[in-house]
């Protein structure tokens, strides 16, 4: 599927294109972009085929490319001092990925390598060089990982003519990351930097990933999306993920069930009873009431009653910190400071341990909850937090 871009002209594009003709000598054929995204609510229910309510940030990674025929692979990125990476595509082996400085090669290596273990004709004898510009946040928990990955696989499908419907670019884009990089994410990140809509969240069902684009204009409700970066770096290739994850399945199977998906909110009670561990049960309660919340919220949105998913969120965030156990210090206070300083509701985002948190307040607060939440990391000794407002904004897409 081919898309080219709607929006105001994209200064960071033009630059990439240039840079790009600067590095390897010639212009580039293209220029790609694929967002970060936030999660407006459906934290970690991906890996159980729940639920997720995303949307597409403003922040976006531009993959500027060209086809070779030599079956050589070159990376650069502007944003990390380290110099063209030569790699053969036909060597490309997740045994070996990229190793620092060239880190970051890791996930668009990972996207040429997952298009051809996927018999996606890019080569042997094909190749591409591709250089990188971003804006979105790196350990911010804004999935600046997906939209590397994505913004890689859509330059490739669209430059060698692989004819690929967005959600199976994003499930893609998600086996990089997966068998790759070796981080064991669900699809959510990569679903929501692939499919998203301006204006809209992406409500998606992460078993057939189904998805449904659910009007979420805040600006005409009065109303605004601060985006709260605690500047605590999480990273989920260490084990509290593969954790929470393991638990869901052990639980799920614990209760004769595919996935956690399957358990009812009606039936949540009952089937408590019927696990042993206290800390698998506080597991189970998170994923089955956070599906629920998602499908709340849903509903809300879709009524144009903005203000009254606060609660959710800020519910949402209570589960995360105390039945699954994934926030942190900084985390909580930035989404309690929000909220007494007028937020209708805020949650952290994102996978947690760090990372970003949401906030929804009036769009008139936000000179004064930015300056509470920034006063409340003073005084607590926490590195000055980076606040933004976000507005739902376009997936990935073609930009020149
Ligand atoms: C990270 C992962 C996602 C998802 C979230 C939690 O962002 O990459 O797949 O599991 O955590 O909702």
């Amino acid at each position: 599927m081919s898309s080219t871009d709607n929006t105001p002209a994209d200064k960071l594009a033009t630059r990439a294109a240039d840079e790009f003709r600067g590095l390897y000598g010639a212009a580039p054929e293209g220029v790609w972009a694929a967002p970060g995204r936030a999660n407006l609510i459906g934290e970690h229910t991906d890996y159980n085929d729940g639920f997720a309510l995303p949307f597409a940030l403003p922040q976006r990674t531009r993959v500027a490319a060209a086809r070779r025929t030599d079956g050589t692979l070159r990376l650069h990125s502007a944003d990390v001092p380290s110099g063209v990476l030569t790699l053969r595509v036909a060597d490309l082996d997740p045994a070996h990925p990229p190793q620092p400085p060239h880190g970051w090669a890791r996930y668009p290596a990972g996207a040429v390598w997952a298009l051809i273990d996927a018999d996606l004709p890019v080569g042997p004898r094909g190749g591409a060089d591709l250089h990188i510009r971003s804006d979105v946040p790196t350990g911010a928990g804004l999935s600046s990982s997906a939209a590397l990955e994505v913004a890689a696989a859509l330059a490739l499908t669209e430059l060698y003519g692989i004819p690929l419907a967005r959600p199976e670019l994003a499930a893609l884009a998600r086996r990089a990351e997966n068998a790759y990089v070796g981080v064991p994410c669900g699809v959510m990140d990569q679903m929501a930097s692939a499919c998203a809509t301006d204006g809209h969240a992406l409500h998606l069902d992460t078993r057939d990933l189904r998805q449904q684009h659910i009007p979420f204009d805040c600006a005409a409700a009065g109303l605004r999306l601060l985006v709260i970066d605690t500047r605590v770096q999480h990273d989920l290739a260490d084990g509290a993920y593969a954790e929470r994850r393991a638990s869901c399945h052990a639980a799920a199977a614990a209760l004769g069930l595919p996935a956690l998906r399957d358990l009812p909110y009606a039936e949540l009670d009952r089937a408590l009873g019927r696990l042993g561990d206290p800390a698998l049960r506080r597991r189970v309660r998170h994923v089955v009431t956070e599906n629920e919340r998602v499908v709340r919220v849903e509903e809300l949105l879709r009524a144009g009653r903005l203000r009254e998913a606060g609660p959710l969120l800020t519910e949402g965030h209570a589960s995360l910190r105390d039945d699954y156990e994934v926030s942190c210090p900084e985390l909580d206070l930035a989404v309690a400071t929000a909220r007494a300083a007028g937020a209708y509701g805020a949650r952290m985002t994102g996978g947690g341990f760090g990372g970003s948190a949401l906030a929804l307040i009036d769009a008139d607060a936000e000179p004064a909850v930015t300056r509470a939440v920034t006063e409340a990391f003073a005084r607590a000794g926490y590195r000055p937090p980076r606040i933004t407002a976000a507005e739902p904004s376009a997936g990935a897409h073609r930009v020149l």
